[in-house]
């Protein structure tokens, strides 16, 4: 009952945070929305999503959606252009020629969208869209591809808003099996980069690849080895011409271009870790059950020495006080040119030892385009889905980020809780867990010259075998401890910590770690567990954190052993 009560009272006040932003939104761009269009905007983003909503809630909603609805087409009749055919007999829109849809692209007055095989006037909807003007990529053609790709259109009442839309169908003659040919369907990866270095590939559209093991083994990754994960396109963008955006809580914007961010603040180096959520994914799928997601062996995960400025200088610049804020403001939203977007506490953004950077160059060369050329945001010690590549505004806000990647993907539910959960019941993940795994293991022999130096340095003179790794710890939590054992668990030993010279306030980068053992002792499997200053360390099988996106997998890592 008191559930059922706070959830009516959010399905009434939600709606009404989405009318802000989106009046907000459509003041930005002067749009030509009415009162009714912004409510059933407001009201269709958010309702269906709550499935567990009172009955009197969605009561109130489907007058409001009713009501919008008729006062829409009161105010909106169908628009006729003057350049689309007359309605064909007996359809229930206008037969609409494929070359009439493109003239409506994006530098015409009126702008068209097809799905599937139906047309849309969206003109009215572009202020107001959620993601903002990539909807652009899309008019004068087809929508079905990005559709695909931002799943969270998948919803009854983005249909319904879409639908509102509607002008006509494509002409039967522009049809090939009753569909709209391939080569009118654009393409939006077509100005992806070409990708040389050594990765291993999950996905070439998005791109997707995780760094090979030889890489892993050194503490700085080379930048055409560093794991990517594109989520979309690669925006193809010019240092100078491109520009960041910081928003104000009230509204108020301020604009850099890099030259300004370079000339403006001072330049700082932070050493960090990248590790994605999905980073050993495919151990919690063959240790446990199955996991929706890419793949990633133990590569999701890189390190650069960065150079940027801080973002809490930048902020301050743009008059936000970053020593004593409104207590509202409570996040710190990236977006980045090709859509994709996330958010952080307004804590670390503006904490001085927290090294939020606006990076520029990675291991001292401009950012490569897989990387977010010419600027994106770093985070250091959170997960890096929050590290906004390509980043072109910065919002100071009440709420989180709406996007699908902080509302939905990268949160993590219990082991019994199938693949869909209440979203909104986890918290987004900010920073990462211990981490650790084994890249490395070979053999050694005296009869080697270079083996020979190595067993040396250990006091060996036998036939041994070298095992090394990484270990990874979240918030800038140093890692104290890597324990290694070669019998699967049963007995440990600690491995040696190798020097680096990682810059930055806190533990942001990996350890890389070594252990050499004469073979004569080595059992047949192999494991790695790290602890981090707080004494933190990894749970011994996969059950326990098993989610169905398969996101934080940070059990042991066990590696099998079978001498030649
Ligand atoms: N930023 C943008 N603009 N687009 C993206 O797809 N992916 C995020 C993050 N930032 C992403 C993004 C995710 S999930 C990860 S793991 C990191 O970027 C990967 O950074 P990298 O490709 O430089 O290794």
């Amino acid at each position: 009952m008191k559930k059922g009560f706070r959830v009516a009272l959010r399905e009434v006040v939600r709606p009404s945070s989405f009318f802000r932003i989106h009046v907000r939104a459509c003041r930005r761009f002067q749009s030509p929305f009415t009162p009714a269009k912004h409510a059933l905007f407001a009201y269709s983003t958010v309702s269906k999503s709550r499935h567990s909503a009172s009955v009197a809630s969605r009561l109130l909603g489907a007058t409001l959606v009713v009501a919008c609805g008729i006062t829409t087409l009161v105010l909106y009749p169908p628009v006729v252009y003057a350049d689309a055919p007359i309605q064909s007999e007996g359809s229930l829109g206008r037969k609409i020629r494929l070359h009439e849809v493109k003239k409506h692209g994006q530098s015409a007055e009126t702008k068209w969208i097809t799905k599937g095989t139906r047309v849309y006037d969206i003109t009215e909807w572009i202020p107001g869209h959620p993601g903002g003007e990539v909807i652009l990529r899309g008019v004068g053609g087809a929508v079905d591809q990005y559709w695909n790709i931002f799943t969270i259109h998948k919803k009854q009442e983005v249909y319904d808003i879409l639908e509102s839309y509607y002008i006509g169908d494509i002409d039967l003659r522009d049809l090939v099996n009753g569909q709209v040919p391939a080569e009118n369907v654009d393409d939006p990866f077509k100005s992806d980069p070409k990708r040389h270095g050594d990765l291993t590939v999950h996905s070439e559209r998005p791109f997707n690849a995780e760094t090979s093991t030889e890489e892993l083994n050194k503490f700085l990754t080379s930048l055409d080895a560093f794991y990517v994960r594109n989520h979309l396109w690669v925006p193809r963008l010019d240092e100078f011409k491109h520009s960041l955006i910081v928003e104000m809580p009230n509204g108020e914007e301020k604009v850099y271009m890099l030259k300004d961010l370079k000339e403006k603040f001072e330049a700082l180096k932070i050493t960090a870790t990248l590790q994605c959520s999905g980073n050993r994914r495919r151990h919690m799928t063959s240790e446990a059950r199955s996991t929706n997601g890419l793949q990633w062996n133990v590569g999701g995960i890189s390190t650069a020495t960065w150079t940027g400025v801080r973002l809490r200088d930048v902020l301050a610049d743009a008059g936000f006080p970053v020593d004593d804020w409104p207590d509202d403001v409570k996040h710190a939203q990236f977006m980045g040119a090709e859509a994709y977007g996330a958010s952080i506490p307004i804590d670390k953004a503006t904490d001085k030892r927290g090294d939020v950077i606006l990076a520029y160059e990675m291991n001292g060369k401009p950012l490569p385009p897989d990387h977010g050329y010419p600027i994106r945001v770093l985070v250091p010690g959170n997960v890096a889905a929050r590290s906004v590549k390509w980043i072109n505004r910065i919002v100071l806000s009440d709420e989180e980020s709406n996007s699908q990647w902080q509302r939905r993907d990268y949160k993590c539910f219990g082991p019994n809780v199938g693949g869909n959960p209440d979203w909104d019941s986890a918290p987004a993940i900010q920073e990462m867990p211990v981490q650790s795994a084994i890249t490395s293991l070979r053999d050694i022999s005296p009869n080697s010259q270079q083996d020979n130096k190595l067993l040396q340095v250990y006091g060996l003179e036998e036939d041994s075998i070298v095992v090394e790794g990484y270990a990874y710890s979240g918030g800038g939590r140093r890692i104290v401890r890597v324990d290694v054992s070669s019998d699967g668990g049963r007995s440990w030993q600690q491995a040696e910590l190798l020097p680096n010279e990682a810059k930055g306030a806190k533990s942001w980068a990996w350890e890389r770690w070594r252990w050499v053992l004469p073979r004569q002792s080595a059992g047949r499997c192999f494991v790695v567990k790290a602890v981090d200053e707080a004494y933190n360390s990894q749970p011994d099988n996969y059950e326990p954190t098993y989610n169905v996106r398969g996101n934080l997998t940070s059990a042991w890592h066990r590696v099998g052993y079978r001498p030649e």
